[in-house]
């Protein structure tokens, strides 16, 4: 069909009149739950950068699924072409991708994420603990969150994907073959591909256990670094201060 032929065609004119304007506004409510939950991932990641001195997560990434992509969802999954259904029946619009270094680290952002009052839980999928048969691993919440608009609060649906970094790589991998082969991957790659997924979780695991190893060491004092920062004037007011207030307390 050509473009003139596309035009021509009342109903497919009727259908893009209809589906446009509410499909580009459920994309933007759609970012703007991305938004929401970024500034929660970053806010988590910054505050437990400060308490544990480390950070637990390597990567964050997100996307809003584009009109095409949605369509063709729409198609496979036999779901009604109407705004609503579209809403109702896509739970992946808005995808929020967190790679963690650990697998500890995974189900801790999960749990701080999904204990929020303002996040309900749709569902939850553990593939970490229960793989996927070709070996896929990856924590997978349907997540809910109000985005405020002028109109007031709309529940907004974010698929959230929170991963190690051994487990993005293989699944970024196998993604790539999968798509190559249009989903008949050869079956000596797939048995591949389960190796790797092996070889990766047991890195995961001494990666983790390296870690916990090198955390239990003490790490030097860094009081001297804390008072350097400090200069010698506003020292000595804060030891005239700490000296009144023990005299307070005698
Ligand atoms: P989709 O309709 O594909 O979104 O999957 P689903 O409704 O069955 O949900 P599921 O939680 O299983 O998968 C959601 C998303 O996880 C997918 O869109 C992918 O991004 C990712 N995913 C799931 N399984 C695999 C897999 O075997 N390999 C890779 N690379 N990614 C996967
Ligand atoms: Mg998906």
């Amino acid at each position: 069909m050509d473009d003139a032929d596309r035009l021509a065609d009342p109903s497919m004119i009727e259908f893009i009149r209809r589906i446009r304007d509410p499909l580009a506004r459920m994309q933007m409510e759609h970012q703007f739950a991305v938004d929401e939950v970024l500034t929660k991932v970053s806010i988590l990641r910054r505050e437990f950068l400060h308490l544990h001195r480390y950070n637990p997560i390597e990567h964050v990434g997100s996307r809003v699924k584009s009109t095409p992509s949605i369509l063709d969802k729409v198609l496979r999954r036999g779901i009604e072409l109407s705004p609503e259904a579209i809403r109702a029946g896509i739970t992946d619009i808005a995808g929020v991708r967190i790679t963690c270094s650990f697998i500890a680290d995974t189900y801790r952002i999960l749990d701080t994420l999904t204990a929020q009052a303002d996040v309900r839980v749709v569902t939850i999928k553990d593939y970490i603990a229960d793989p996927k048969p070709n070996g896929y691993k990856s924590l997978h919440a349907i997540l809910e969150i109000p985005v405020f608009l002028t109109t007031g609060p709309v529940p907004t649906i974010v698929e959230v994907q929170i991963r190690t970094i051994a487990m993005d790589f293989w699944a970024s991998l196998e993604h790539k073959i999968y798509y190559k082969y249009e989903g008949a991957v050869p079956a000596h790659l797939t048995a591949d591909l389960s190796d790797a997924a092996e070889v990766a979780a047991q890195l995961d695991r001494r990666m983790e256990h390296l870690h916990q190893e090198v955390r239990t060491a003490t790490p030097p004092s860094d009081d001297a670094v804390a008072i350097d920062v400090l200069d010698e004037k506003l020292l000595r007011r804060i030891r005239e201060r700490i000296r009144h207030q023990q005299r307070g307390n005698e």
